[in-house]
């Protein structure tokens, strides 16, 4: 029932999502997807997963990353999401979209070279959560790694302010975790995890990783 409702919200926020973006913070949310992507660092061939993909902003960028041998495999519970994300991509043959639940991923074991999500994560319910990590670990292959991006606490006072309302509409529970050990749903997941911040500050990412790998392996 809250899981249809969840849906619906998405699906009429997806008329507006990538307007609402581009009103806000265009280049801030552009430097955050470069980001993203320069840590994630596909190579061709390799099969990338985009999850809570949304209208689909960073499969294009992916897309050229894998080139022809590759896939980008945006997965997303909204329909209205997706159906932005396909007239974005429906050009480029490696991008596939797949609508289903983050909590039950549809794909077999050790398939994927990297799961990525981007501005997400906080808006999973943590049993959803805690279901994610597990599906993406199942998913990804050894020594690869799942890159989950969020901002960092605003410095700036009325930023901060929208930031703590946003995590706060997720429940307090859920609020006081992410500001208090945000890292201890991965640890108990992934064999090892660490935080990476952004430049400017503004964005970090909690790179979570299947087995101990070499972190110098271009990223990966
Ligand atoms: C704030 S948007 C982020 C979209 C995109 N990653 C970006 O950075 O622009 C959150 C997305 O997560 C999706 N989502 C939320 N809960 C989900 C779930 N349990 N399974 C699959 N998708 C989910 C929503 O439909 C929405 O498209």
């Amino acid at each position: 029932m809250i899981r249809k409702y969840r849906v619906k919200y998405y699906n009429a926020f997806s008329h507006v999502y990538d307007r609402f973006i581009a009103l806000h913070s265009k280049d801030l949310q552009q430097a955050a997807r470069n980001f993203l992507i320069s840590t994630v660092n596909p190579s061709p061939g390799d099969t990338i997963v985009d999850i809570c993909t949304g209208t689909g902003a960073l499969l294009p960028h992916y897309s050229e990353r894998v080139g022809e041998q590759g896939r980008v495999i945006g997965v997303d519970f909204s329909p209205g999401m997706l159906k932005v994300a396909r007239r974005k991509t429906r050009h480029l043959k490696n991008v596939f979209l797949v609508l289903a639940d983050v909590a039950a991923l549809p794909f077999r074991s050790e398939t994927a070279d990297a799961v990525s999500c981007s501005h997400a994560f906080y808006e999973l319910k943590m049993d959803t959560a805690d279901c994610c990590l597990r599906e993406v670990k199942r998913c990804l292959k050894k020594n690869r790694a799942f890159f989950m991006m969020e901002h960092e606490v605003p410095q700036n006072r009325f930023i901060r302010g929208l930031y703590y309302l946003r995590l706060l509409s997720m429940g307090s529970d859920r609020m006081k975790e992410i500001l208090r050990n945000e890292t201890r749903r991965f640890e108990a997941i992934f064999d090892s995890v660490e935080k990476v911040v952004s430049p400017s500050g503004k964005s970090k990412i909690i790179i979570g990783r299947k087995k101990e790998g070499d972190l110098n392996r271009e990223g990966k």
